[in-house]
């Protein structure tokens, strides 16, 4: 790092990256680079964040040596390649979710990250956001007694284009993989590593999955349930009870900045936690934080979660028969 800034590289400048590039101001970094297969998209991307350097291949951009850290946010079914490009070029990576199309996948991710000796972490942004954080910290603390279970969901409706990352298989579609992956790490991150994960799902005409429904089973017996689709809108919910109480967090994935406690024999307490900008900035600070402290993995999404919340995705796609062509 040049001063105390993180000095980020943007690959694959799509429709994500735009908040992105937003928000690595605002937590106090510099975007220096942005590499495009196209070099009117790199020029229009650079130009509109004024970002001083730009570049027309990927292969161009992570061998910039004045870069500390690359974030990856093309399609899922190219993440493998495009992070371990970065690492193996000697950066540091931020790519987004999910953080491969399966857990093979994400594994080839991590050894590139623990073969060079680099950070690496999944863009898996709403874990890090206060109110999230702040959940964390209350169950921690015993404010619901022992979390039992879980339900969370995501789902939005869009329309059906098959061509479109959300349909086309080729570019790992459907709702599991776009939005299923938060309510899952969700479940994980409260519950650990699940022993058993059953699902069922409605395949649509382009064969990805429109809706689903994933349950897990945990080694001390408690339960999860999540739902998620491109088809069907839901109410943007992640709940955990406990043997003394429940926490319900209002759309941790999205806005999410309430949550409500509620413990047997008192008043409900909502609590809100403020969100800077677009929400990003709280993933981007923990970058910093991490290579800052010469963390190569960050405590809080480590790179082995990433891989098992991708076999508890495998699990699920394995029984509905959703295989992608890239697999
Ligand atoms: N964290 C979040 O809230 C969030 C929200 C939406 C999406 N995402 C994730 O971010 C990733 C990108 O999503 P997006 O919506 O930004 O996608 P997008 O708008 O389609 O952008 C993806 C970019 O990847 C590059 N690319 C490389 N190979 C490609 C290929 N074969 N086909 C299409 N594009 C290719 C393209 O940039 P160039 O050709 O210019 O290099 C393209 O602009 C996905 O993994 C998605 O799950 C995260």
């Amino acid at each position: 790092m040049s001063d105390n800034r993180t000095r980020w590289g943007v690959l694959a400048p799509g429709r994500i990256a735009r908040k992105f590039a937003e928000a690595v101001g605002g937590a106090g970094d510099a975007l220096v680079a942005v590499g495009s297969r196209s070099k009117d998209r790199a020029d229009a991307f650079a130009d509109e964040f004024d970002i001083p350097r730009r570049y027309d291949s990927y292969a161009a951009l992570v061998a910039d040596p004045d870069i500390d850290a690359i974030y990856v946010s093309s399609p899922h079914p190219y993440h493998r390649d495009h992070a371990v490009l970065a690492l193996d070029a000697g950066k540091a990576v931020l790519c987004e979710k999910p953080i491969a199309v399966n857990a093979a996948q994400a594994r080839d991710i991590v050894a590139a990250a623990r073969r060079n000796g680099k950070f690496a972490m999944e863009a898996m942004w709403s874990r890090f956001l206060p109110i999230v954080a702040r959940t964390r910290a209350l169950i921690a603390e015993g404010a619901i007694g022992a979390p039992r279970m879980v339900s969370a969901d995501f789902g939005f409706r869009a329309n059906v284009d098959p061509k479109g990352r959300l349909f086309d298989p080729a570019l790992g579609g459907g709702g599991l993989l776009d939005v299923g992956c938060y309510p899952v790490s969700f479940a994980h991150m409260i519950l650990g590593k699940p022993v058993e994960a059953k699902a069922l799902a409605c395949l649509g005409e382009t064969g990805v999955d429109e809706q689903n429904v994933v349950t897990m089973k945990f080694a001390d017996g408690a339960l999860a349930v999540t739902t998620s689709g491109v088809r069907t809108t839901t109410p943007l919910d992640a709940v955990v009870l406990g043997t003394d109480g429940r926490i319900r967090i209002h759309s941790p994935w999205f806005d999410g900045v309430a949550l409500t406690l509620t413990r047997p024999g008192e008043e409900d307490r909502r609590i809100e936690e403020p969100r800077v900008e677009n929400g990003f900035e709280y993933e981007v600070r923990e970058v910093a934080r991490c290579l800052r402290e010469g963390l190569l993995e960050s405590p809080v999404l480590p790179l082995d979660e990433s891989v098992a919340i991708m076999e508890t995705l495998d699990q699920a796609r394995a029984q509905w028969g959703l295989r992608y062509p890239m697999e």
